[in-house]
Parts: C-alpha cells; sequence; structure tokens
C-alpha cells in the first residue's frame, strides 16, 4: 500500500489536481476493466470537486456511460433533504450531465437506518466489482476527513468501526443527535484507490496528528484504515501547516 501526499496552494488548485488525475484513472480502469466504479463522499471539500467536475472542461470528457457512482455515506433523510449528501452530489453535479439514472446508486436514506443499510449492503455486493475473495473492490473512493477524525459517517467511538460482516451500516451518531448510513472499512481498505480531499485550516490538527503524531493507543477512524490500494491525499496548504 503506497500513501502519496499532493499538497497544493488552495483548494481550486487541489480540485483542479484531483481531477487530473481522475481523468486518468477512469481511462485506465476502462482500458483494463471496461468500467469505472466510484464511491463519493459529502461534504464541502469534495463539493468544491463535483462543482468543478460538472464543468465542460471535465463533464464533456468524462465516460460517464462506463461509470458507476456510488456513495460512501448519507444522511438519514430523504434524498431532497438539505442535507442530504444525494441531493448536494445531484445539486453540484449529477443533474448537469447526461447519465443514465440506473448508473447512479445513491443509498436510500428515507428508509430506517438499518433498512437503508440492508438495502445498500445488497446493492453493493451485487453491483460494485469484487476481488477475488468476492469482496468488493471499488476503483476509487473518495472520502473527506472530518476535523475529529471520521470519515465518511464512521465517526470516533461508534460500533460502526467495528463492523466487518457488512459493506454498509446504519451508525447512530450522539455528537449529531442523529442517524447516519455508512460503508464500512471491509469495502474502504479493499479499494483500488482511496483519496482524501482534505482543505481549510480547521484541518490542520487532524492532518498533523494522522502524520506527526499517529496514536498506537486510541486510533481514531482515519487512523483505523488498512488500504490495501493506492491512497491519495489531496491537501491545500492550510490543511498541510504542520507536514514537514
Ligand atoms: C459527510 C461526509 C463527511 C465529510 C467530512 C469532511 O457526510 O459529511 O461523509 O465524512 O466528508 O466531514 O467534510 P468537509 O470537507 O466539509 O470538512
Amino acid at each position: 500500500m503506497q500513501h502519496y501526499k499532493k499538497v497544493l496552494p488552495n483548494m481550486e488548485a487541489l480540485c483542479l489536481e484531483a481531477a487530473r488525475d481522475l481523468l486518468r484513472l477512469i481511462q485506465q480502469s476502462i482500458d483494463e476493466r471496461g468500467s469505472f466504479h466510484i464511491f463519493l463522499a459529502g461534504g464541502s471539500t469534495p463539493e468544491n470537486f463535483y462543482k468543478l467536475l460538472a464543468t465542460s472542461t471535465y463533464a464533456n470528457v468524462i465516460p460517464w456511460n462506463k461509470i458507476n457512482i456510488y456513495f460512501g455515506d448519507e444522511r438519514n433523510v430523504p434524498p431532497d433533504h438539505p442535507d442530504s449528501n444525494y441531493k448536494m452530489v445531484n445539486t453540484a453535479l449529477l443533474n448537469k450531465l447526461s447519465i443514465d439514472p440506473t448508473h447512479i446508486h445513491r443509498i436510500h436514506g428515507e428508509l430506517t437506518a438499518d433498512d437503508a443499510a440492508i438495502a445498500y449492503h445488497n446493492t453493493i455486493k451485487v453491483l460494485a466489482p469484487a476481488d477475488e475473495n468476492d469482496t468488493p473492490q471499488p476503483d476509487l473512493v473518495l472520502l473527506g476527513l472530518g476535523p475529529d477524525g471520521h470519515i465518511a459517517s464512521l465517526f470516533p467511538n461508534t460500533d460502526i468501526l467495528n463492523k466487518r460482516d457488512t459493506y454498509c451500516a446504519a451508525v447512530w451518531v450522539e455528537k449529531l443527535k442523529a442517524w447516519r448510513i455508512s460503508i464500512t472499512y471491509p469495502v474502504i481498505n479493499n479499494a483500488r484507490n482511496l483519496w482524501f480531499l482534505v482543505a481549510g485550516e480547521n484541518k490542520q490538527d487532524i492532518v498533523d496528528r494522522i502524520f506527526n503524531h499517529a496514536s498506537i493507543l486510541e486510533k481514531l477512524p482515519i487512523e483505523r484504515i488498512a488500504a490495501k490500494g493506492q491512497v491519495t491525499w489531496y491537501l491545500d496548504q492550510a490543511a498541510a501547516k504542520w507536514l514537514k
């Protein structure tokens, strides 16, 4: 497993670099396997990335008919709710594309969290590419990073962190007083490529901890990743302030 860190001057440069890399990765995946399966993240940093992909420079050259889009997590709300990750991605990107709706696999946040998680586990199992052990193997999982070290909806001190027998689970997040639905480590760790999009001063401390003071005692969700594929960090200078 290789870790690459790319530090860019600002959010715009970060998104441009990730978009350039995405074009190459999509082409490589299609050349090798005929398709590209990506799990999208929620959050404002990924949202900026999606808005760039919706511009003609990218939207017109990405072969959307070869791409299947999944979601790394969702809030337990309907798809038209302001908090919905699907709504955010649809507004920023999807509704600006002519993409076959059967290529878009959203988490059904309108269901109970448990039902949505069970349904999405099955969606991943049936539709996502798998490795020789029949474990889902996305071509790319995109993740943001919370200041508390959460990724997707894998929040510190929640039981979902120990879920290894399912690809998607419901999780009650006490500090948010809300249910979330999230993919689990088996899917994240098995991705061929794992990208983190991290920007802003409010991320400099968590980035410092991860790269300079990794804890071996109380590991945060981000520190519990054991990725088998290639990990690439896209950081702006603000978030990367304490990186050597
Ligand atoms: C969500 C995301 C969450 C997000 C991080 C980073 O549903 O909100 O899955 O994990 O990616 O909190 O978000 P920002 O980039 O907005 O800080």
